[in-house]
């Protein structure tokens, strides 16, 4: 199937119920191509993904509290583990910088003041750099998210979850945090619900 992209936008909504199909290894790769595309600031790309597919790490999913016990995981094909990389943001950042400002790529005032800006960054708080980092992990998702919808997959992100039972489980590095994770699956749904939207004038200031 192939759609553009006001197709595919017009089409996602989050997927909740999955047929009992895997996903392939090119589709699984085809979805990090997606996301491996997206822009981030100063180039960090600060996003890491695990995919876990072992039907029993997925009921663990729909079961644990590690996904406060959303039953529906269970029934995923792909359950993606959405990382962001704290420990090398800002290292990244740095390096990104001076490749832009010494190719004259990005000149001018920001430009000056880049040294200031990393320094800034590197004493900032956790928080802060996670803040940084998971707003760069979430364009990438929503690249990976359209591009599953042109790939007839269905998505949902799932916000509720316990951060430090998944973790230990999948042996998550030190200096990554988890954003969220990513249910996938191909969908079978016995009800799809129209989406409600603020209009227009409730999101566009005067
Ligand atoms: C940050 C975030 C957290 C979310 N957390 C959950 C969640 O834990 N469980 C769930 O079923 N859906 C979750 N969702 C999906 C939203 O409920 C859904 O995107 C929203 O209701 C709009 O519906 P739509 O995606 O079908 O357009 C989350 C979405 C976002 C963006």
């Amino acid at each position: 199937m192939s759609m553009g992209v006001k197709e595919a936008i017009a089409a996602r909504h989050s997927v909740r119920a999955f047929a009992r199909k895997p996903l392939t290894g090119d589709e699984i790769h085809e979805l990090l191509e997606a996301a491996r595309n997206a822009p981030s600031s100063l180039n960090t790309q600060p996003w890491r993904f695990k995919v876990v597919t072992d039907p029993a790490d997925l009921a663990w999913f729909g079961t644990s509290e590690a996904s406060r016990k959303q039953g529906w995981l269970a029934g995923a094909a792909a359950i993606f583990i959405c990382c962001a990389d704290l420990a090398h943001y800002v290292k990244d950042s740095q390096s990104a910088a001076f490749f832009y400002r010494d190719s004259n790529i990005i000149t001018g005032e920001p430009m000056d003041g880049i040294d200031a800006y990393v320094a800034r960054e590197a004493a900032a708080a956790e928080q802060a750099k996670f803040g940084a980092c998971a707003m760069n992990t979430a364009i990438a998702e929503a690249f990976l998210m359209l591009r599953a919808v042109e790939m007839g997959l269905g998505t949902c992100w799932v916000g509720m979850f316990d951060e430090a039972n998944i973790k230990a489980r999948f042996a998550i590095p030190e200096g990554l945090r988890i954003v969220n994770i990513l249910a996938v699956g191909h969908p079978d749904e016995p009800e799809v619900y129209p989406r409600k939207r603020k209009t227009m004038e409730e999101i566009v200031l005067k």
